[in-house]
This record gives C-alpha cells, structure tokens and sequence, in this order.
C-alpha cells in the first residue's frame, strides 16, 4: 500500500509504504508534514521501520527531527548507517520490509547525495525524476550526472514501474517510467548536449508549449 501525502512548501510530497503481510512500514521525505504521516501510520496499525530522505535538502528533510520526535525512527539519508542493523545507505544496498524490499539505487546530478528507492514497481525518485521533468542542476557537471543517471538507472527500468516524485509539478502527481520516456521533454532529448540545451532554454520552451 502506498499512501501519498501532500506535505506543504513547494507542493512536497512525502510517501508512506505499507508491506500489507506484515505492516512494516517506510516513510520518504515527511517534510513539512510529519505530524499527519505519523498519525496516519499509528491509526492503520503501522510499523515504521525506517524514515528515508530522497537528498538532503531542507524541503524533503525539515520534517526528520519531528517525525523521530513522535516515532522514534531516525531519517536515513545517502551514506548514513542504520544504528539498528549497521547497514549503509548505498547505491545498490537493499533494506528489508517485511515481505518486501526496498532497493537503494544512487542517482547523483541535482545532488551528488540523490537517491531512488525502488519498492515492488514502485519507483521514488525524490528531485531527479518528476513528471515532465527532471531535477534542477548547474548546466555542467551537475546535468551531465543527472542524465547518466536517467539514462543508465532509471529509464532501464520496466516500463511499467510506477513513478512517485518528490514534487507534484507536473499534469499529475505520479507517473510511469514508460509514460516519462515517451513524453518527458527532458528524456526526448538523444544526447548530453541537447539535454543540457533544453536546461538552459527552459523558460524559453515552457512558454511555447503551454507548460506551467
Ligand atoms: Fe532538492
């Protein structure tokens, strides 16, 4: 079960995933709403087991101290170790979830730390990855590890796995990799270069094409 909450600041969203077998729950970036996310959890018989930051950015983190405060489970972000199992928080590591898993897929570009979390088909791609876009960098080496990162670790994936950004910015709140690579003005683009062209001329193309 995935339950989406619309946390605040710039239409943040913060993402609560229920293994339903064994009530096992994780939580992505409360953000500005910890408060209901732990209510939320508490009232549907939800164990948190582990908080996740997408980046450390205050916008996805600012909520971290008050969700340990209520629950009791410290956020982990890029490079931290659970103080409980001594695991790292690396590209590659997978957590457990109960009956499920959450792989640790390390996507660097609107943040050398920005990670993805891979649930079942469920895919969370914090700031990299949003529906009809993708994260915000310099227009160097920034861009040019955002768009390996796309290219060789997310739009590899299935096209069916779903995608849950960290910002409601686009037509709708989430979206599928296969519908992102057809669509996504960003992932149209065939090379670095012309990746980086759009970045840079973005104002520009919004406007033509009526994009808010
Ligand atoms: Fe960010």
């Amino acid at each position: 079960m995935i339950k989406t909450f619309h946390t605040g600041g710039d239409r943040n969203l913060g993402y609560l995933i229920v293994d339903d077998a064994t009530k096992k729950a994780v939580v992505i970036d409360p953000s500005y709403d910890p408060t209901s996310i732990a209510d939320f959890a508490s009232a549907n018989g939800c164990v948190v087991t582990y908080v996740f930051n997408t980046h450390d950015h205050p916008d996805h983190t600012n909520g971290n101290n008050t969700f340990e405060a209520i629950t009791g489970v410290r956020a982990l972000k890029f490079g931290d170790v659970n103080p409980l199992s001594g695991q790292t928080v690396a590209g590659g590591a997978v957590f457990a979830l109960g009956e499920s898993s959450i792989r640790i897929i390390h996507t660097p570009g609107h943040t050398p730390d920005s990670i993805c979390f891979l649930i079942g088909n469920a895919l969370f791609t914090g700031d990299i990855l949003f529906v009809g876009k993708v994260g915000g960098t310099d227009l160097d080496a920034g861009a040019r590890a955002e768009y390996v990162s796309l290219h060789e670790k997310l739009l590899t994936l299935p096209g069916e796995t779903r995608v849950y950004p960290g910002h409601d910015v686009g037509v709708t709140p989430e979206s599928t990799i296969q519908h992102e690579r057809e669509t996504n003005p960003f992932l149209l683009r065939s090379d670095v270069e012309s990746f980086i062209e759009l970045k840079a001329n973005w104002a520009e193309y919004k406007k033509e094409h009526g994009i808010e």
